[in-house]
């Protein structure tokens, strides 16, 4: 707990709480310049909280030295499933708390899909469901028992949709539906101040362990127009990206963001490039890229991951989500209806 603290106080404690900084884990993360100016603490005094947060968490977060057995305790964190078997293997098993996703591809190509059915994976229960994938094949989909969030800059989310896939994951559509916690977002400026401002409130108030913004660029490639607003413009993502990092972090969360591709005018190279440039790349811990191929087929592709090969693999998108094969992925045995317990 915060308040356990050597030193810290009622009065610095509500300067940390009013800042956001909510969490011994929110608290070991910071830097103190920039916690000094957020909160109005001295910096010596809040750089003394930061390191004592760091070595009350040290067994937890390794954000001191530990032996490496320990590490190997830190760095196994709890994965849920996308829902869709071959995806999740491509991925190493399912989407990591603590890691960032990013999924692009043109329109059309299943960004907005993987996301409303990551909302719904995300709250089944750690043991999982498990569904029909083949003739004689099943998968289990394993959750995390928790909520979501969801910032919406394309004004594309759809409860139907979530409520058809939370149906075929033998949960309570509407129970599913509530569990979203939703922000429409009007511009850039409305953005920054959501992810720098409310989000350590609502991931402290919800516990939930899914951040969705789908997408992050759209309102910037909007709003700074020109080359010279371009720094400037690339400076504040990647500060948002930093601060989804930290929160992923401090609240053994995952993140999604979606992005789109536009045309690459140069010879080389694929015809298509990731909007935001190469900023994205670097913060995003995995680039997933999503392609229609025809029908409701479509691929989905690994790319720049850290310990993962390029792989690819087929997926189809449909009026149930995301599935392994036409026709398949809903409960192996229909009979389940809750929304099962929490982490
Ligand atoms: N209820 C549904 N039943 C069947 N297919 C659907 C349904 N809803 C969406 N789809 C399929 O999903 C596609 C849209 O996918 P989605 O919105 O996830 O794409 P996107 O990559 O987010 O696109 P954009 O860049 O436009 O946001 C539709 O074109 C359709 O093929
Ligand atoms: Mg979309």
């Amino acid at each position: 707990m915060l308040k356990d603290v050597n030193g810290l106080g009622p009065k610095s404690l509500q300067k940390l709480q009013d800042a956001g900084i909510l969490t011994l884990e929110a608290l070991a993360i910071q830097d103190p310049k920039v916690m000094a100016d957020r909160t109005g603490l001295p910096e010596s005094t809040g750089n003394r909280f930061i390191t004592e947060a760091r070595l009350m968490l040290k067994e937890k977060m390794a954000l001191d030295f530990v032996p490496g057995s320990i590490a190997a305790k830190v760095l196994d964190v709890p994965i849920f499933s996308t829902g869709v078997a071959g995806l999740d293997k491509i991925l190493g098993g399912g989407l990591r708390a603590g890691a960032i996703y990013e999924f692009v591809g043109p329109a059309r190509s299943g960004k907005t899909s993987v996301c409303c059915q990551c909302c719904v994976t995300v709250q089944l229960p750690p043991d999982g469901r498990t569904i029909q994938i083949g003739k004689d094949e099943e998968y289990t989909v394993h959750g995390r028992g928790g909520p979501a969030i969801w910032l919406d800059t394309e004004k594309t989310f759809r409860p139907d949709r979530v409520s058809r896939i939370a149906e075929r994951f033998g949960m309570d559509p509407n129970m599913a539906v509530e569990s979203i916690n939703y922000v429409k977002v009007v511009n850039a400026h409305h953005l920054r101040w959501l992810i720098e401002e409310r989000l350590p409130f609502v991931l402290d108030a919800t516990n939930a362990k899914l951040i969705v913004v789908d997408s992050l660029i759209r309102h910037f490639g909007a709003e700074f127009i020109g080359r010279e607003t371009l720094a400037r413009r690339q400076q504040i993502i990647s500060r948002l990206l930093q601060l989804l990092i930290e929160y992923a972090d401090a609240y053994q969360a995952v993140v999604i963001f979606t992005n789109q591709v536009r045309a690459n005018p140069s010879p080389f190279g694929s015809p298509t490039k990731e909007a935001g440039g190469n900023i994205l790349a670097y913060g995003s811990t995995y680039r997933i890229r999503l392609r229609p191929i025809k029908g409701e087929e479509r691929r989905a592709t690994i790319r720049d991951a850290p310990d993962l090969p390029e792989e690819e693999v087929t997926y189809y998108l449909t009026d149930i989500g995301l599935v392994d094969k036409n026709g398949l992925g809903t409960l192996a045995n229909p009979t389940s209806t809750d929304n099962g317990d929490t982490e």
